[in-house]
């Protein structure tokens, strides 16, 4: 079973070489006295040539069995420009069955027409496609790069538990039951947030880990219920020293995976002017497309939509795109749908032709509001204009949605285009209507910014944070904050956070009694993993770069997890299923 070669590396220069390849059969191809087989392992493929001698040997040969051949490289007549080895084939003299196969479910090649299900049924066979083992290998570079960096910066790796106290992200927790505490739970980390700032408290300075983290949240192409995040924390840095660490993080990945050089420093962003400008806290800036506001337009206007957008401090905004004059009701429909599925109250679509705006809302302006909004947008003839009114932050969000819509479906997107930025100065709270409270923008340990606290006393939705996101592409690739290191603030924000003095001590007693010692001025961050993976691998979902990944209805199909489990071990942990 020596291997000589593997099945990538064998070129023209090594015709007449006698090998060994072991790999598994891709493909067969019986031409009577020939049969020609791609053999597969990691590395690639190479053909391998079997005459009048060895055919009787690969009768029973099917796909994905293993092979051991031993043969001669030989020049091919039919060169394959698309194959690194399609120059040479291999002559076989002597063929090995080393292992059978049964008849896989779905053929394993680069382009597949199983469903996604099957695939994560069977994906010990789907990971031997090329197309996913060449992601999984960009993953493990990228994970590479990201230790040599951050070790070359006095980082040093330290690993927290998975079975811990619940920490607030903002989503569910998933608990494990304890069978020695009865009744009593562990919560698996939403992330290691307060662990690595105790490893601030114990004087590390530079911590990183590449930290499994599991949240119970809807599923999203780019959300998996189990998650890895590249943790960072740092003590005595200012907020522009963590985000220049990590734009040299980010730059040595992109260098040593794509070998791209990109441009630091990342342009910045403030929260507020990201939204305004683009929609979003993560915009796509891949392609310009701006909202517009045109709230002082419309401030006395007697069209009843923007009246009461208006109330309660609301906003109008407008986002226009050209040659969409043809754009049928029914399309009109389908934008005024995702506006609203967006929080939109509605959503004014005009067109201006002829140099005249038109739409059933235009005869609700006057004429100073017509002229004012030609002005304002620079309108040129075949422009649509769509106009939302309302809460700012809704009226925002939805027209970035239409925004992000028309990035795609104009083809404004530029295509192999990196294109980094930070959004900083976040909320420090978000306000829920629903809950009558208070919730964290980011979570409850983000500094807010000097500046703003005394609004925490008269307005704390105003008051904005030392808190970060790296976006690329239209993702959030990473997030974090400096933290607040002084006891008494961060009981404030706790109670802001509508915490009763109860619930602080119950829930975060050991990390208020862990900042009285001498706490150093801290802060970090926390790259998703997968999302980088993904981006930097082009695929869709974060499925494609995380080996055993769960589907959309947060269910492993190939081990069927979560299952029901037997009675007796559930006896031991004192549960009872109520059904
Ligand atoms: P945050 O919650 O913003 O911050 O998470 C950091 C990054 O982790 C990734 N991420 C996810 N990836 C896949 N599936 C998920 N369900 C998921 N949720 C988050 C995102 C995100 O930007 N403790 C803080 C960090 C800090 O303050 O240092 C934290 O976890 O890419």
């Amino acid at each position: 079973m020596n291997r000589t070669h593997n099945n990538g590396e064998l070129r023209l220069a090594d015709v007449g070489k006698k090998v060994t390849l072991i790999g598994w059969v891709g493909k067969r191809r019986n031409l009577g006295s020939l049969v020609f087989i791609d053999l597969r392992d990691r590395y690639g493929y190479t053909q391998i040539l079997c005459d009048e001698n060895t055919t009787e040997a690969v009768k029973s040969v099917r796909n994905e069995y293993i092979l051991s051949v031993t043969g001669e490289v030989v020049e091919r007549k039919d060169k394959n420009p698309k194959l690194p080895t399609g120059e040479i084939e291999v002559k076989a003299e002597k063929v090995e069955i080393i292992n059978t196969a049964a008849t896989t479910p779905f053929i394993i090649a680069d382009e597949t027409d199983a469903l996604e299900d099957t695939r994560l049924k069977y994906r010990y066979l789907d990971l031997r496609r090329p197309v996913l083992q060449q992601k999984l290998f960009t993953r493990a570079k990228i994970v590479k790069a990201m230790h040599e960096y951050l070790d070359a910066n006095e980082f040093i790796e330290v690993e927290t538990p998975v079975l811990a106290k619940s920490t607030p992200e903002g989503a569910r927790d998933y608990l494990v039951p304890s069978r020695v505490h009865p009744g009593c739970f562990y919560a698996l980390p939403q992330s290691p947030q307060q662990f690595k700032q105790l490893l601030m408290v114990a004087g590390f300075e530079r911590y990183y880990q590449v930290a499994r983290c599991f949240r119970d949240e809807d599923l999203r192409a780019d959300r998996q219920l189990d998650f890895t995040q590249l943790d960072i924390e740092t003590s005595f840095l200012s907020q522009d020293e963590i985000l220049t660490l990590t734009e040299g993080l980010l730059k040595k990945v992109m260098k040593d995976v794509k070998g791209i050089d990109i441009e630091t420093p990342f342009r910045r962003f403030k929260y507020v002017d990201a939204m305004n400008m683009y929609g979003s806290d993560k915009p796509d800036t891949r392609f310009e497309l701006k909202l517009q506001d045109v709230t002082e337009i419309f401030r006395n206007s007697e069209f009843k939509a923007f009246e009461e957008g208006l109330a309660e401090k609301g906003a109008i905004k407008a986002l226009v795109v050209d040659h969409c004059e043809n754009y049928s009701r029914k399309e009109q429909d389908k934008l005024t749908d995702l506006a609203k599925k967006n929080g939109a109250n509605g959503l004014v679509i005009l067109k201006y032709q002829n140099d005249e705006l038109e739409g059933s809302a235009v005869k609700f302006f006057s004429e100073e509001e017509k002229e004012g909004l030609k002005n304002a947008l620079n309108l040129t003839n075949g422009d649509m204009i769509m106009i939302c009114s309302g809460r700012w932050i809704k009226t925002c969000t939805a027209l970035g949605a239409l925004r992000s819509h028309f990035g795609k479906a104009l083809g404004l997107i530029k295509p192999d285009t990196y294109d980094f930025l930070w959004i900083v100065e976040f909320p420090m709270f978000e306000w829920s209507a629903e809950d009558n409270r208070y919730y964290s923008e980011h979570h409850p340990f983000t500094r807010p910014m000097d500046e703003d606290l005394p609004l925490l006393d008269t307005d704390p939705e105003q008051v904005r944070s030392y808190a970060y996101d790296v976006v690329l592409n239209g993702y959030e690739l990473g997030g974090g904050s400096l933290r607040i290191y002084d006891c008494d603030l961060q009981e404030k924000i706790f109670e802001l956070l509508s915490l009763s003095k109860e619930e602080i001590q119950n829930r975060f007693g050991f990390f208020i009694d862990a900042l009285k010692y001498g706490t150093p001025p801290h802060g970090g961050l926390a790259l998703g993993l997968d999302r980088v993976a993904m981006i930097l691998t082009g695929s869709e979902s974060l499925r494609d770069v995380i080996a055993f990944p769960k589907n959309a209805s947060a269910k492993d199909p190939m081990s069927d997890a979560p299952t029901e489990v037997d009675q007796k071990q559930l006896d031991e942990l004192h549960i009872k299923i109520v059904k």
